[in-house]
């Protein structure tokens, strides 16, 4: 490159006030962003496809203001959406936005230093390999296990599943068969479809009253399948369902599991961190027993989208499924206490994801989100109890942990009626912009959920909430 800008310096490659007004002019409009996020709308994406194409535009050959970047951005488009980092968003999962865990990534993204492989960063590698065990340490795993931080649950499933293909099936591993329940993550069937297997390897055992597998028709469902040639050796268990919070029976599943020679893997990504409170671990017990887990840093420890995370009992299947050496490639790291990453999961250059919790965890401890976690529980409790208490609302399931199903029910309105009635009122409570809920159909039909998982969700948020149902529901009753 040859042209130089007004200081006399390459483009690309900002002078230290330069670097300064870049950081100062954004931060200005993150703290306001973030300082205002009460006030913004729970969700607002009405228009929105016609803003997509209004401001899709073609590459530009040069470049213009930062100002008019950010005003399009901060004006524009990032208003037109769930308000995901706010405190009124109990609908999906909600994600979490932790400011400390964004200026990691702008430090990690700085230095930019090179992790795929410990030669490259033995220290920064050294403390993802840190962030992954005491991840293994909220699981129950023993010294032995090992994992890694992904882009999200999925592809840590994904990898879950290619790690127990490699261990318990022979290369011709098309008679496999894997075991879900009808609540688990979509995730998982289409991680076995991108391991290779057929849809139809994937089973899906039906779930019980609250929403949890049930063993009866796994054992048959195995049993049968065994009997027919086939190759069981995969089940799930839920730690926290998306649909209704549902935690599976998992110390039952880790007997069966064990009994049947299968590899047990718990999908914890939404609730895997209450393992942090004490109400928590209880409920998660038999979590420990698991072969692998998956839980999402991105969902229970509150940071930005893009942090997800697999951690494996025993660490060496993740090696049997992922070593691969190149003469490219500096000498790799195989002394038991320290890990080359690229030797245990499928990507080699990738972003430092260990420093997005490694540094909110240095600067604030664990103790804060233990706290916060515990809030949600006490919080998605109080609503449900408030809820219950609020006929005609009736609970379709019971918070587990801060995630549970509720509809409208009164007497003698049932099927579709009943559907079309709870769907009126979710359009009406969105309406109002205060909490965001979604809804999901399960056996009995269509039913609103709620998930308490924002750290910026506080006790004031959830009533505004109950508030809003009660009065949209009080109007609907009142037609
Ligand atoms: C229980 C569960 N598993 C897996 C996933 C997939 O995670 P991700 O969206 O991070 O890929 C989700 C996402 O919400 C989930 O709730």
């Amino acid at each position: 490159m040859t042209r130089e800008n007004e200081t006399g310096r390459y483009p690309l490659e900002p002078s230290a006030a330069e670097m300064r007004q870049l950081v100062e002019a954004v931060l200005a409009r993150l703290v306001e962003h973030v300082e205002t996020l009460p006030e913004q709308p729970a969700a607002s994406t009405e228009g929105g496809a016609a803003l997509a194409r209004a401001l899709s535009g073609p590459l530009p050959e040069t470049g213009r203001p930062l100002e008019e970047v950010l005003d399009l951005l901060f004006a524009r488009a990032v208003p037109c959406s769930f308000n995901t980092a706010g405190p009124g968003y109990l609908a999906y999962i909600p994600g979490g936005g932790l400011f400390h865990a964004a200026v990691a990534r702008l430090l990690a993204d700085t230095v930019n230093r090179y992790i795929g492989v410990f030669a490259a960063a033995p220290a920064l590698s050294q403390l993802e390999a840190d962030v992954v065990r005491w991840l293994a340490g909220v699981v129950g795993f023993p010294a032995s296990a090992r994992g890694m931080l992904t882009s999200g649950g999925s592809l840590a499933n994904f990898t879950a599943v290619v790690t127990a293909r490699r261990e318990r099936l022979p290369e011709q591993f098309l008679a496999g068969t894997l075991y879900v329940s009808d609540q688990t993550h979509h995730s998982v069937g289409k991680a076995a479809l991108l391991a290779g297997f057929p849809a139809a390897a994937v089973r899906a055992v039906p779930s019980d009253a609250r929403c949890r597998i049930r063993l009866d028709a796994l054992a048959a469902m195995v049993a049968a399948d065994r009997a027919a040639g086939r190759q069981p050796f995969f089940v799930v268990g839920n730690g926290g369902t998306t649909n209704t919070g549902a935690v599976d029976p998992l110390p039952e599943l880790a007997d069966f599991a064990a009994r049947e020679g299968l590899w047990f893997h718990v999908d914890a990504a939404y609730g895997g961190f209450f393992a942090l409170t004490e109400r928590g671990r209880a409920t998660l017990a038999g979590m420990e027993r698991a072969d692998s887990v998956i839980l999402d840093p991105h969902k229970g420890m509150f940071l930005p989208y893009g942090t997800g995370a697999l951690v494996v009992r025993d660490g060496t299947a993740l090696y049997r499924a992922h070593s691969f050496s190149a003469d490219y490639l500096p000498p790799s790291q195989e002394e038991a206490d320290l890990v080359d990453f690229h030797l245990i999961s499928p990507e080699l250059s990738r972003p430092n994801r260990g420093l997005g919790l490694w540094l909110p965890l240095q600067v604030l401890g664990i103790a804060p989100f233990r706290e916060a976690l515990d809030e949600k529980l006490t919080l998605a409790r109080w609503l449900a109890d408030e809820l219950a208490a609020t006929p005609p609302f009736e609970l379709v399931t019971e918070p587990e942990l801060s995630l549970f199903a509720f509809r409208l029910h009164p007497p003698g309105v049932e099927g579709e009626a009943l559907d079309a009635l709870n769907r009126e009122l979710l359009a009406r409570v969105n309406a109002r912009n205060r909490v965001h809920l979604t809804p999901t159909i399960l056996d009995c039909g269509y039913v609103l959920r709620a998930c308490v998982l924002s750290f910026r969700t506080h006790r004031d948020r959830v009533e505004a909430g109950l508030a809003d149902l009660r009065a949209e529901a009080a109007a609907l009753l009142a037609r």
